[in-house]
């Protein structure tokens, strides 16, 4: 879209898509043809923040219709070690030293605060100069994990150093199994994205009335000169260096005789996992960049909704204005839909029952596409926790009643189309390896696109962000940026970074992306 915008004359634009659905990781899953009965099987939820902007100007030229999406609710239960949050009960869950636990006494009900400190040195300076506090970031802290760095005290061991219960708890409480291994720099990014507040004022979210996928049918309908073919997955991007013009660039496709030939620039927008299977080889690629292909870190994803026959959440647990309910079961998080919260009491409504990531959906996902043996069993723990985390208002009988076999479940990692759910790097990985995987190739006809090529990893606008970004480098390289350049930037913003940004300046990437094999060097 931003590229058609231009119209730059003679300009064609090929959209080749593996899957035979275009979309992606917005995906919509309809369980019928009634309203609301659907859940957005990848992105749901959009923060209006600044850093989203973009997504919303999306939103906004495709006319997709929006509407509250509550990121807490009102009665949602928290269960954690069998025991259910209690308001202004000093640790409700037992897991502290003084009650037979291992948590220090002074860590189990203030564990948000002391993480809260560790982030703000970075996250104060991010809000109001992206660019300064990245650079902080990368500069002091991308080396650590999230673990190490409350381990240390952060990298100059000032702050207070916690022990490993404290770690573990906080972990618990605040995401997902094992993802304090990941890069400190990671969680300080997803903690400015999920902020509640922003200068006094409360976020607000949105969702998409109908599913995400909406956005997607807004899109397709808005290009207008663009080419979308469907099941055409892409095994070889190469160059013909016999080739004298521009347009070297050869695309060959799976189950077709011969290579697509005449392509002056290759934007590769499928995600790394799937990148890394296609031939790159004669694409001058950095070692590193190679490197950043193979090794960036994905996170795992996996979302089991259910239709039920009625929305009994909403009745017997009074939770009336969606939201999350957190536990340590392996469940770990259950979804209650903002889209459905006015629909009729007595008919058929669907609940996101588990939303994991991390190593608690890789342990959901083998349970999935496993046999009918095993989808039994993935649907009776569903359940069994399902009853359990509700239980002060429900019995698991009165929920199993309304459960008509009607469900869908989805693994990222297991889908041949991602190979993964989204970025999440490991520590150093920002520093050391996204400099190569945004850094252009093949004379600077290739560019890898997607929201792993972007600091908002796991968001629309991290996509979006990296493709302005691919364009800005395609305009560059073509003597193309000072007439076309002011037309992005007119309707999408301007993009941090851009001119003078810690990765270079436009022009020392494409000059980099310019070098052949042998003649890399290290910037
Ligand atoms: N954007 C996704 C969500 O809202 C994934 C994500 C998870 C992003 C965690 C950041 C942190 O759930």
């Amino acid at each position: 879209m931003i590229l058609e915008d231009l119209k730059i004359p003679n300009l064609e634009i090929d959209i080749l898509e593996a899957n035979e659905r275009i979309g992606g990781r917005i995906w919509t899953h309809h369980f019928s043809d009634r309203t609301h009965a659907y859940y957005d099987v990848g992105a749901m939820r959009f923060p209006d923040i600044k850093s989203m902007a973009r997504t919303f100007k999306l939103f906004d030229t495709v006319s997709a219709p929006l509407r509250d999406y509550y990121l807490n609710g009102v009665n949602t239960p928290t269960l954690f070690n069998s025991r259910f949050h209690q308001p202004d009960v000093s640790d409700p869950y037992e897991i502290s030293v003084s009650k037979g636990g291992n948590v220090p006494d002074d860590v189990v009900d203030s564990w948000s605060d002391i993480l809260e400190a560790a982030f703000e040195r970075y996250k104060k300076v991010l809000r109001v100069d992206w660019e300064a506090g990245y650079k902080l970031l990368m500069d002091e802290a991308d080396h650590m994990s999230t673990r190490q760095f409350l381990a240390n005290g952060g990298p100059k061991g000032e702050l207070r150093k916690l022990d490993y219960f404290s770690i573990q708890w906080m972990e618990t409480q605040n995401t997902a199994t094992g993802l304090f291994d990941q890069a400190f720099s990671e969680s300080v990014i997803d903690s400015l994205d999920f902020e509640s507040k922003i200068d006094g004022k409360s976020v607000e979210w949105k969702c998409v009335e109908g599913g995400t996928t909406v956005v997607i049918e807004g899109m397709r309908d808005y290009l207008k000169k663009t080419n979308i073919e469907i099941k055409k997955r892409v095994v070889s991007i190469e160059r013909d260096l016999s080739r004298l013009d521009e347009a070297d660039m050869l695309l060959q496709i799976s189950g077709e005789d011969k290579p697509r030939e005449g392509y002056s620039t290759v934007f590769a927008t499928a995600p790394l996992g799937c990148l890394a299977r296609m031939n790159l080889n004669n694409l001058d690629l950095h070692p590193s960049t190679r490197d950043a292909i193979r090794c960036l870190k994905y996170d795992d994803s996996v979302k089991i909704a259910i239709q039920f026959t009625r929305p009994w959440w909403r009745q017997e647990s009074k939770i009336t204005k969606g939201g999350v309910a957190n536990t340590d079961l392996s469940i770990r998080v259950c979804v209650y839909p903002s889209y459905n919260t006015e629909d009729p009491i007595d008919q058929p409504a669907v609940l996101l029952v588990s939303y994991t990531w991390s190593q608690d959906a890789i342990r959901v996902a083998s349970l999935l596409n496993a046999g009918p043996e095993a989808e039994q069993e993935l649907i009776d723990f569903v359940l069994r926790d399902i009853g359990r985390l509700h239980s002060q208002t429900i019995t698991e009988e009165a929920i199993r009643e309304t459960f008509a076999g009607i469900w869908h479940g989805h693994s990222w990692s297991n889908d041949p189309y991602s190979s993964g759910a989204f970025a999440l790097f490991g520590p150093g990985q920002f520093s050391n390896l996204y400099p190569y995987l945004i850094r252009p190739a093949a004379d600077c006809k290739f560019h890898i696109v997607g929201e792993a090529a972007s600091s908002h990893h796991a968001w629309i606008a991290g996509s979006l962000d990296s493709a302005y970004y691919a364009v800005a480098k395609f305009l560059k390289r073509f003597g193309l940026d000072q007439q076309y350049l002011p037309k992005i930037k007119e309707k999408w913003g301007v993009l941090h970074d851009l001119d003078a940004g810690v990765h270079g300046s436009l022009h020392v990437v494409n000059l980099l992306g310019t070098l052949s094999e042998g003649e890399h060097v290290r910037v």
